[in-house]
């Protein structure tokens, strides 16, 4: 960027117009790019360029804006433009001008911002990810919304893939990172029991470097908060060149992801401002069993009525986790306590394995604490040499209903931790009697269906995290060295 400004003040100088300066010097830059210049000798115009990385345009009274995500914006004003690759903006006090490199004028798109302008201020809470922890039940909720035609079928945002294809889809991919990477993992499990199809769940960043086997009648579903996670873009980019479809799971309206998708369903978040994720996550998970039920519905593994139940279920959700909220003073006091300890691990089973990895990245995002999550099957392969006396491990503990397999298998892992000397930290369902002998420490959850329990799950494991991180002092909506969009490889 600092070539750059020298290459403008060169190109300015010689044409005298700041937005032509621009477009000459994009004709000669290669790789990703957002810039924004202002020049002492042309008052009154910002210009904005961007390749590969976001730049959205707010359009107000009397007065233009240009940031990386409407969030920034939105007290302002909700009318916005999105910027198309390659394009540069020349954005004034009366309105914008959009042209692309060589100066052709671009066709823009403007929309509305239907994201409420006081869900980017703390309303009264001390930090955004406490006001979002506490948004989820509606979060979860708004994204259940609309969901069901007069028909009783189910319907996504846009869908621009044609039905047959869905029907022959042979496997799906899914693509995410950080949290959605999570989501993805839980989607998994839904996406195979319900539709019967081979679902592969790749972190974003290593999927077009080993050359994945993709065709046309592969499903790649690509999960985003922001729509912008360069990862994420560069791996759905392969797959459709690889002639994939791609649906895209998103926050962010207008963003890249879902504009480069071939289908998109959006969650209903409103923004996320802290960092670390919370209420998109629960949301990227509402819609991955959407998607789950709506490949089901079309490929006819999923009967009209299944799906009406999974729904109702789904529909609950939002009461529970206002539930779980309520009752969180003990987990906080809980988590006070461990502000001195080095580690504390996390240990799942089927979906209960990728929340205890969530847990685990929240604690390393917000607390700068040596935190893993592991499935618990694999203790005795490993991690239970780690066990020590007094180690804080926390262990979601699946369903006991119907006499889970599961349920007991988990409930020994948690004898053979204790044994051994840990602190045990057991997150089960109300009820679950089996557990109490060997919890140090008991979070109860509400029931729900075994596949759905990440979202009353995951809420505990996220005010634990921003807790202890408060604990120690640590400033929850921004950690450090971390960025809310990672807009670069
Ligand atoms: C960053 C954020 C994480 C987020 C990840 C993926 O690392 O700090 O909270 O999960 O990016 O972001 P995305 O916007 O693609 O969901």
């Amino acid at each position: 960027t600092e070539v750059v400004s020298h290459l403008l003040a060169e190109a300015f100088s010689s044409c005298g117009d700041l937005a032509e300066a621009m477009r000459q010097v994009c004709r000669r830059l290669e790789g990703a790019f957002t810039l924004v210049a202002v020049h002492a000798d042309a008052p009154d115009v910002v210009v904005g360029a961007r390749r590969n990385s976001p730049l959205v345009v707010g359009v107000g009274e009397g007065e233009s804006f240009l940031a990386s995500d409407v969030a920034a914006f939105i007290a302002h004003t909700r009318s916005a433009i999105e910027l198309g690759q390659d394009q540069v903006v020349e954005a004034r006090r009366d309105g914008v001008t959009v042209t692309d490199f060589d100066g052709a004028p671009a066709e823009v798109r403007s929309y509305h911002v239907d994201w409420d302008a006081s869900a980017a201020e703390k309303d009264g809470y001390a930090s955004f990810m406490l006001k979002e922890i506490a948004e989820q039940p509606k979060a979860v909720a708004d994204t259940l919304l609309g969901r069901i035609d007069a028909e009783g079928a189910l319907t996504l945002d846009e869908v621009r893939i044609p039905a047959a294809v869905l029907r022959e889809a042979d496997k799906v991919v899914i693509v995410a990172c950080g949290t959605a990477f999570h989501a993805g993992l839980i989607a998994k499990y839904a996406i195979e029991h319900w539709t019967r199809l081979p679902c592969e769940v790749e972190l974003a960043s290593e999927f077009r470097y080993r050359d994945p086997i993709l065709d046309r009648r592969t499903l790649v579903v690509a999960i985003s908060q922001s729509g912008e996670t360069m990862d994420t873009l560069m791996a759905l980019r392969h797959a459709r060149e690889q002639g994939a479809k791609v649906l895209a799971i998103c926050n962010t309206n207008g963003s890249t992801i879902p504009r480069e998708s071939d289908a998109v369903l959006y969650t209903h978040a409103g923004p996320e401002v802290a960092v670390a994720s919370t209420k998109a996550f629960l949301t990227q998970l509402v819609a991955c069993y959407l998607v789950a039920l709506y490949l089901g519905q079309r490929r006819g593994t999923k009967w009209g009525d299944e799906i009406r139940d999974v729904i109702r279920d789904l529909g609950r959700i939002a009461g529970e986790v206002e539930r779980v909220l309520a009752t969180m003073e003990p987990v906080r006091a809980l988590a006070r306590t461990l502000k001195d300890k080095r580690t504390v691990l996390f240990l799942g089973r089927h979906v209960g394995y990728p929340v205890a990895l969530e847990g685990a990245l929240k604690l390393k995002e917000l607390a700068y604490m040596h935190a893993e999550g592991f499935a618990a099957g694999e203790l005795k392969h490993g991690p239970i040499a780690l066990v020590e006396p007094d180690l804080p491990v926390v262990v979601v503990v699946p369903s006991p209903r119907g006499r889970s397999v599961l349920h007991g298998k988990i409930v020994s892992n948690i004898q053979e931790i204790r044994a051994r000397g840990a602190r045990t930290i057991v997150i089960a369902e109300e009820g679950d009697e089996a557990v109490v002998p060997y919890a140090d420490h008991l979070i109860r959850i509400p029931a729900t269906p075994t596949l759905l329990q990440p979202l009353v799950a995951t809420v505990p494991l996220q005010v634990f995290a921003c807790e202890l991180a408060t604990a120690r002092g640590n400033e929850v909506d921004q950690p450090r060295n971390l960025a809310k969009s990672v807009t670069v490889e």
